[in-house]
């Protein structure tokens, strides 16, 4: 089983090219299907979740080629099922940007339950009250949404919660629907959470680059804040990361913005401070297991509240096995920094939470592991070579001989 060894106490130092953002990714693929001329996306991430999606858009006709690791093409042009049952897409989230494509363009799909990681009870009550109020038909059965209209037409969709997910999947469909579609309380990816859409019969065919990933981006800044290190992050956005680094600037570090890329340097102790998720522009929770760990080491009591999934603490207990000293009641932990972790043999519950647990090992006095580590292959591309590219002693390892020939070879 391949697990990650890491020597921890090197402050990293460097630059680090970040990739693009899988979770735009994923619904720009499935987009692709809706025309029948070609797409061309540029700065694709190549990580898992985005190559299930791919490969069960294969296997329902749409030809995909990769013309080198970060550019694909797609043509959707040759359709030739709407049912989308792969074994693997069940292991995905964003497996239903699929039934929201495949609704507007062909009014019908059927498209395998989501799963993805288990960070609290991902509901999606919001996407069906959507496409049921644009005129489909939607029944969960064998595991499978069904869904199905005669004619989509524009409406009036108030959502009860602000979810990334079912507003983008009820934009694709209400691209396609006859009329207009007014969006309330959506996810405020275009500045506004007012959307409108005007219906169209077709779509055609485009080039696109995937905006850089925030998250990769966020992982790497407070990967300086926990290792005490300057590390440069490039081709990002800085506007997108606004909220992590007032956070990164509160807890003492300096921070300093160029055009594209963004230095974050860590040479005086943390502060603590507070922090409570929320829907962008907000902190994200996809940053929320990041930021814990490097208050986990900061002068003080800090306060993390999660407010977006509620499950999303349980690489606590990890972290208090390296020496952490967290108290999580409810949604909230309440973090008492402690002057150093230990390295320790840990297991990654999700994606972010194993990102981050390698953030403290990297921080911790002496050898540790991670296993399970294909939930962070999900989204991060070559995550232990950029992390070596910036000093840390981490490598990929496969047996128990790999990991003496390591603590060898490292000392
Ligand atoms: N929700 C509902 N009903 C719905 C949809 C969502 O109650 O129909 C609730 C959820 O239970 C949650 C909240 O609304 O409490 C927000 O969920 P949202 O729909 O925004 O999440 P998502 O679309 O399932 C995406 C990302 C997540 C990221 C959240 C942030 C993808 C594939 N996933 O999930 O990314 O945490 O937005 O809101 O884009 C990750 O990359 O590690 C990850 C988990």
């Amino acid at each position: 089983m391949e697990q990650y060894a890491i020597k921890g106490g090197n402050p990293l130092v460097g630059e680090v090219e970040i990739g693009g953002a899988k979770n735009a990714a994923l619904p720009i693929l499935a987009a692709s299907v809706m025309t029948d001329e070609t797409v061309y996306i540029e700065n694709m991430p190549d990580v898992r979740d985005t190559n299930v999606l791919l490969s069960a858009m294969e296997n329902i006709g749409v030809i995909v080629k990769r013309t080198d690791r970060h550019k694909v093409t797609l043509n959707a042009s040759n359709i030739s099922e709407l049912v989308v049952e792969d074994e693997n897409i069940k292991k995905i989230r964003a497996s239903y940007y699929l039934i929201g494509a495949l609704l507007g363009k062909y009014k019908h799909a059927e498209v395998a339950l989501p799963g993805g990681c288990d960070i609290g009870c991902r509901a999606i009550d919001q996407h069906i009250k959507g496409f049921r109020a644009l005129g489909a038909d939607v029944k969960i059965e064998h595991g499978l949404i069904k869904t199905q209209a005669e004619h989509l037409r524009g409406s009036h969709i108030y959502m009860d919660v602000v979810s990334v997910g079912a507003t983008i999947n009820i934009m694709m469909a209400a691209v396609m629907a006859e009329g207009t579609t007014i969006i309330e309380n959506s996810a405020k990816g275009a500045g506004t959470d007012v959307i409108r859409i005007k219906g169209v019969s077709h779509l055609h065919g485009t080039e696109y680059a995937v905006i850089p990933d925030q998250i990769e981006a966020g992982t790497f800044m407070f990967a300086a804040a926990v290792t005490k290190g300057d590390v440069t992050v490039k081709n990002v956005i800085p506007k997108h990361l606004e909220s992590i680094t007032a956070k990164l600037l509160e807890i003492g570090c300096e921070v300093e913005e160029a055009d594209d890329c963004i230095r974050v340097v860590a040479s005086k102790p943390l502060k603590h401070t507070q922090v409570k998720t929320l829907p962008y522009p907000g902190f994200p929770t996809d940053m929320q297991p990041q930021i814990t760990v490097a208050l986990g080491l900061s002068k003080g009591t800090s306060i993390v509240t999660e407010s977006i999934f509620e499950n999303r603490f349980k690489y606590v207990d990890e972290l208090t096995r390296m020496g952490a000293s967290i108290k999580v009641e409810g949604n909230t932990a309440i973090i008492d920094g402690v002057s150093r972790y230990t390295g320790a043999n840990i297991s990654a519950p999700d994606l972010r939470a194993g990102a981050a647990l390698v953030l403290a090992a990297m921080s911790a006095e002496g050898f540790s592991t991670v296993d399970d580590i294909r939930y962070i292959e999900r989204g991060y591309e070559d995550f232990h070579l950029k992390l070596q590219g910036l000093g840390a002693q981490i490598e990929l390892i496969e047996t128990e001989r790999d990991l003496q020939k390591f603590k060898l070879k490292i000392g």
